[in-house]
């Protein structure tokens, strides 16, 4: 199945309907499902557990393994939706291949993007060795001896040294990941990245540490004009903090000198045109003055662009909704703002949450409440968004508004 431009809208649940299928129905897939249905899209969830937040506002829903690539065909061949739209990485990527091959699905934003970006391998050498885009030195590894030598160099290799940061090549939110002081930590670091990978505990990537003196994501949109040509579209940087690989606090705008913002958009046009097709990516780098490091990229809303909910005419979601539905898109600033993660603090089921209306009281915030059926102390439950007139007053409220929210066993 695929879709006509410019498409025509039908009414769900009937023969006309649009179809779009979610695979990741987490706080982003809610999103992006929420933003489908206001425009009459009909919509499929698929989640590896049930009650998943985006079950809860589409269609149908479903929880299957998504690594399971015959389940994953089943289910697509069933649902015969237009569009394919991966929300995580833990998908059994090939066999989108395989469907996009065989003209049976459309994968958003294409099957090569998803299946390149599961793997830390696939995007790093696409960025680093075909595009030429500057990234953190690195090697891969498949053994201790092996992870050893890449750090200490040799056989014509020059080393990696120390700091340097190890990851398993399929994880993601910092799972697996450690940096690394010297040689006394090297096991630990191996043995952490083989618990914490995804599907191949084997492997990892060992990246040289880059002091930088901010990171950024830079949401960028591959959509169609009114003609049909895709262009290529900017929002604003959004800059964040991460404690421990996991994101905690975003904000946009983050202020750039024109030259490091440039270059990262160059460096986003590149590897966005790369992996092709339309929709929203989260192009992660790196910035030193103004010298710009190409991280990583999500073809899919990033979780620290949650702060756009508050501080764009149209947030990431309904971004990436109008673009892989051939929409014309608005990428402009409304106004600065700010987010920042409210955690399960705990592990318990149907967790409740006090606080609530203490937490809106605080001038132009928002917050979302995930409806996440299981808390974890470290699972993100819900976020806090807020706006200011600039970015300091905006964390403030965003950071203040998250604290009051208390989750707790119910
Ligand atoms: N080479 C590096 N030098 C310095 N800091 C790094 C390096 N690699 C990663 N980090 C830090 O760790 C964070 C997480 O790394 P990375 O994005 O590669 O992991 P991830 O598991 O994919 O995280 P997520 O899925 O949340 O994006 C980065 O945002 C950055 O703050
Ligand atoms: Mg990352």
């Amino acid at each position: 199945m695929s879709l006509s431009f410019p498409p025509t809208f039908g009414t769900p649940l009937s023969p006309g309907a649009i179809r779009v299928m979610l695979l990741g129905s987490g706080e982003l897939g809610k999103e992006v499902i929420i933003a489908l249905q206001r425009l009459g899209v009909e919509v499929i969830a698929v989640d590896r557990y049930a009650d998943a937040p985006g079950h809860q506002v589409a269609h149908r829903h479903y929880a299957i393994d998504m690594t399971d690539g015959a389940a994953l065909r089943a289910l697509i061949e069933r649902e015969k939706p237009h569009l394919v739209v991966p929300e995580i990485e833990a998908i059994a990527t090939p066999m989108l291949l395989e469907l996009e091959r065989e003209g049976a699905a459309t994968i958003i934003p294409t099957a090569r993007a998803a299946w390149l970006t599961m793997n830390r391998e696939g995007i790093r050498r696409l960025a680093a060795e075909e595009l030429g885009l500057a990234t953190s030195p690195y090697r891969f590894a498949s053994t201790l001896a092996e992870l050893r030598a890449a750090i200490d160099g040799g056989s014509g290799h020059p080393p990696i040294g120390y700091p340097c940061v190890v990851k398993p090549v399929m994880s993601s939110s910092g799972k697996g990941q450690s940096k690394i002081d010297g040689p006394d930590e090297v096991a630990a670091a191996w043995d952490y990245a083989a618990t914490g990978g995804r599907v191949d505990a084997g492997r990892v990537i060992v990246e040289g540490f880059i002091r930088f003196d901010y990171e950024i994501t830079l949401l960028t949109v591959r959509a169609r004009d009114a003609d049909g040509t895709v262009r290529t579209h900017f929002c604003e940087p959004i800059g964040h903090v991460q404690v421990a690989g996991d994101y905690v606090e975003s904000w946009q705008p983050q202020p750039m000198s024109a030259a490091a913002l440039a270059a990262s958009r160059e460096m986003a046009h590149k590897v966005t045109e790369s992996l092709g097709g339309c929709g929203l990516f989260g192009v992660e780098l790196f910035v030193a003055g103004d010298q710009v490091w190409f991280s990583e990229v999500s073809p899919r809303p990033h979780d620290t662009g949650m702060v756009t909910m508050a501080t764009q005419h149209q947030s990431e979601f309904e971004l990436h909704a109008r673009a892989i539905l051939g929409l014309p898109v608005d990428v402009s600033l409304r106004s600065p703002g700010a987010s920042a993660v409210i955690y399960g603090g705990m592990q318990a089921r149907g967790v409740v949450f006090d606080g609530v209306a203490d937490a809106l009281t605080v001038p132009q915030s928002d917050l979302r409440l995930f409806g996440k059926p299981e808390a974890f102390a470290k699972r993100r439950m819900g976020v806090a968004l807020a706006r200011a007139d600039e970015i300091g007053t905006a964390r403030e409220r965003a950071k203040l508004a998250a604290s009051r929210v208390k989750p707790r066993a119910a």
